[in-house]
């Protein structure tokens, strides 16, 4: 079977999808011939600039295990996970069952190719769906009756938005956007948020990572600096070391300060709603 026999319907492979792109880095094979280009163009922008795009994409999904195994563990059993990408190793319903028996997850994405994958993977798992979703109106993915119907949102529970909202190229509404969530959290819930760190990259090198995102499904792409991806926290407990490049966020670390932010390649951080 060649690769344009496993194209799925409605789908074009020819334009690059940030979720294949990202299965690439992690070493995936769900991928065609124009996601590994456009994420060969950004691993060779990586190396100019001494990243290395897959230990980053890597120490990316180490983070979002360790936050989801620490929500687990704290007792919240329900997770929204929006941009949730393609199912790979230790996924979250995974990591949240290993160490939260019973935890429920939505899965929301804007890419029809994740959805595809998802489905086929939890066909007859009850506690999890998969649903077509934009982080941009998130109020329609909580107010989704299959998500009523699957959590129960007047209990805490934890909005993931893993390495996603840099795809949101509008500061502005980028902002709006966490605000909102920020809203709709319950007291005893978390937000757990990674994001493309912007660090010392000259003009030259953010437009060629812009220019490549530009031409792929999601159109465009924005790093941003560290207080303003610390903003996204505004009113809620940092947990652990705080805002901290990826792989060094672990919920016992304390802050200590001597983080190599410029290579972290993109910071993460969580936050719980007191309560
Ligand atoms: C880099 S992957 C991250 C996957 C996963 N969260 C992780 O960190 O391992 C980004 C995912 O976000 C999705 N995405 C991009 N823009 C989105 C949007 N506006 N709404 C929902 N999903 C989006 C992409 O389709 C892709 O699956």
């Amino acid at each position: 079977m060649t690769e344009a026999d496993r194209v799925p319907a409605g789908i074009n492979p020819n334009v690059p999808s940030v979720a294949r792109m990202y299965d690439y880095y992690l070493g995936g094979r769900d991928n065609f011939a124009a996601d590994r280009e456009a994420a060969e163009r950004m691993m060779e922008l990586g190396r100019r600039m001494g990243n290395d795009a897959r230990a980053i994409a890597q120490a990316n999904r180490g983070f979002l295990g360790r936050a989801v195994r620490m929500i687990a563990e704290a007792g919240v059993r329900q997770f929204i996970d929006i941009g949730a990408g393609l199912p790979t190793q230790d996924n979250v319903h995974q990591v949240a069952r290993r160490h939260g028996p019973g935890s429920r997850v939505v899965y929301a994405d804007n890419d029809p190719v994740v959805l595809t994958h998802a489905r086929a993977l939890l066909a007859r798992d009850t506690d999890v769906i998969a649903l077509e979703g934009d982080l941009k109106d998130t109020d329609a993915i909580l107010d989704d009756p299959r998500v009523a119907e699957h959590l129960d949102l007047s209990r805490p529970f934890a909005v993931l938005l893993v390495a996603v909202l840099h795809f949101v190229p509008d500061n502005a509404e980028a902002a709006q956007i966490m605000a909102r969530i920020r809203q709709r959290l319950r007291p005893g819930g978390y937000l757990v948020l990674s994001h493309l760190y912007a660090g010392d990259a000259t003009a030259d090198e953010t437009e060629t990572g812009q220019q490549v995102y530009r031409g792929t499904t999601s159109g465009g792409l924005a790093s941003r600096g560290y207080a303003e991806i610390a903003s996204y926290f505004e009113g809620l407990d940092l947990l652990g070391p705080g805002v901290v490049p990826v792989a060094d966020w672990t919920p016992d670390a304390s802050p200590d300060g001597s983080y190599d932010l410029v290579k972290s390649g993109i910071l993460a951080g969580v936050g719980r709603v007191r309560g």
